[in-house]
């Protein structure tokens, strides 16, 4: 397995990852999430190539795409609550459904830990649905912890 950042030339692998991870967001929160917009995900991912806070990274065997996670640095200002911050988000990981538990979710999160220590940033976050254990136990291998919990209810 190879790791490398993924330019424009690999959208295509990329939002043919990204579309798996939608229709499982789309199977457990149908309300949250719409069906899978190819045209509107690839318009999406395309601007964030010219993004310098953002960096696309995939995993290949020989040509094939495996899986990219994507990471986007925040910078946020102080306020009456906070002191200023950065950190680098894990927007977004997906494996190709045959190429699972073979250790490419593990190499793209170290490549994660490889970009924020690159950019000398030493908070890396990311949010995962309650719904996803695999991904939690994946996140909670690499060292990842909860660091707080949102709660909802439906008013009847
Ligand atoms: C979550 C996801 C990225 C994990 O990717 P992955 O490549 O399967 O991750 P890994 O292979 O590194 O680890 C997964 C499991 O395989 C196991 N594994 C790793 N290498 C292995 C090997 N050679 N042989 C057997 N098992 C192996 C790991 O121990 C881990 O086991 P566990 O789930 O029991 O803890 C993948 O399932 C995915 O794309 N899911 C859909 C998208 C998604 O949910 N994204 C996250 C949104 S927040």
């Amino acid at each position: 397995m190879r790791i490398m950042r993924a330019s424009e030339a690999h959208l295509d692998d990329i939002v043919s990852l990204n579309r798996v991870v939608q229709d499982i967001h789309v199977e457990h929160e149908p309300g949250r999430f719409c069906p899978f917009a190819e045209a509107a995900v690839r318009d999406y991912l395309l601007g964030l190539f010219g993004d310098p806070a953002v960096t696309f990274v995939l995993a290949l065997d020989e040509e094939r795409v495996l899986g990219y996670v994507m990471l986007h640095v925040y910078e946020r200002a102080g306020g009456a609550y906070g002191p200023p911050r950065k950190y680098l988000e894990l927007e977004q990981i997906a494996v190709a459904p045959d190429s699972r538990e073979q250790g490419v979710g593990s190499a793209l999160v170290d490549e994660a830990f490889a970009v924020a220590r690159t950019l000398e940033i030493q908070d890396l976050e990311l949010s995962v649905w309650q719904f996803n254990e695999s991904a939690q136990r994946l996140f909670n291998k690499k060292g990842f912890t909860p660091c707080w919990h949102r709660m909802r209810t439906r008013i009847p």
